[in-house]
């Protein structure tokens, strides 16, 4: 069976001293990462000092994106490298705020892919269609392209160990979450996507995680759904309570 995996994405939230105080405050309170992994994706300035605090915790930092070079002349970016000197466990990479507003596309998605695993820092992959796309009912077509492009050249091991989160764009800081039917109906797509371009064993293994408006009292219906491991969670995952609250509602009966 699969372990569920809750994270949250911070995007640009918080000072370092609030970032810190979150994990002393949920430290311990959180199921074992055997039961449900926890992963908390925040601004690159608080993930040392995040890790530090976690220590001894089953609590996991990941960032919410990274450069696919180890360094160099690039303004402003953040190196893999020191995103492992940091501790960071998971980065999320291809965020649709991220391929919308900063340039991303699906070909650095695909490098930002290597260049993780090249670290040992596992990627949560989104993916997702525009209001437009799900109107046009092209859902399908558009992640199954995504998450083509995304996994390209990638081995099967480091593939079995990918987080894909499937997020609409709609549903996006909008309150408006997908049903928990049609998002599995999408994520069914992403892991038979994976089967044809891998085989079934690969695909069984593959994280598939639900984002887009999910909080405590929805995110069951979706842990509830075959194709969906998790949730990648924004708004919600601010407070340490709604955050805890999700990360137990995930856990397996
Ligand atoms: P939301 O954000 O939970 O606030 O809708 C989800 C995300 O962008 O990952």
């Amino acid at each position: 069976m699969r372990t569920p995996i809750v994270a949250g994405n911070w995007k640009m939230n918080k000072v370092y001293r609030e970032a810190v105080a979150f994990i002393e405050e949920v430290k311990g309170k959180t199921p074992s990462k055997d039961e449900v992994e926890t992963v908390i994706c925040a601004p690159a300035l608080f993930l040392k000092g995040m890790n530090e605090a976690a220590e001894g915790s089953d609590i996991q930092i990941g960032a919410q994106t990274m450069h696919f070079e180890d360094s160099g002349a690039f303004t402003g970016e953040i190196s893999p490298l020191a995103l492992a000197d940091a501790g960071v466990t998971y980065t999320i990479i291809g965020h649709s705020e991220r391929r919308e507003l900063f340039n991303e596309t699906d070909d650095s998605v695909n490098r930002k892919l290597h260049a993780a695993y090249y670290h040992n820092i596992i990627p949560i992959m989104c993916c997702g269609e525009t209001l437009k796309e799900r109107e046009q009912h092209k859902t399908a077509e558009v992640v199954k392209k995504q998450v083509e492009a995304g996994v390209k050249g990638l081995d099967r091991e480091n593939v079995k160990r990918l987080v894909i989160a499937y997020e609409p764009i709609w549903a996006i800081g909008t309150g408006r979450s997908s049903s928990a039917g049609d998002a599995n109906e999408t994520c069914a797509v992403i892991r038979n996507t994976i089967a044809e371009l891998y085989d079934e064993e690969t695909a069984q293994a593959l994280r598939i995680q639900y984002g887009g408006s999910v909080k405590p009292d929805n995110i069951k219906s979706f842990m509830e759904q075959e194709h969906i491991d998790g949730a990648l969670v924004g708004g919600a995952s601010l407070a340490p309570d709604s955050f805890l609250d999700m990360a137990k509602e995930a856990k397996y009966e």
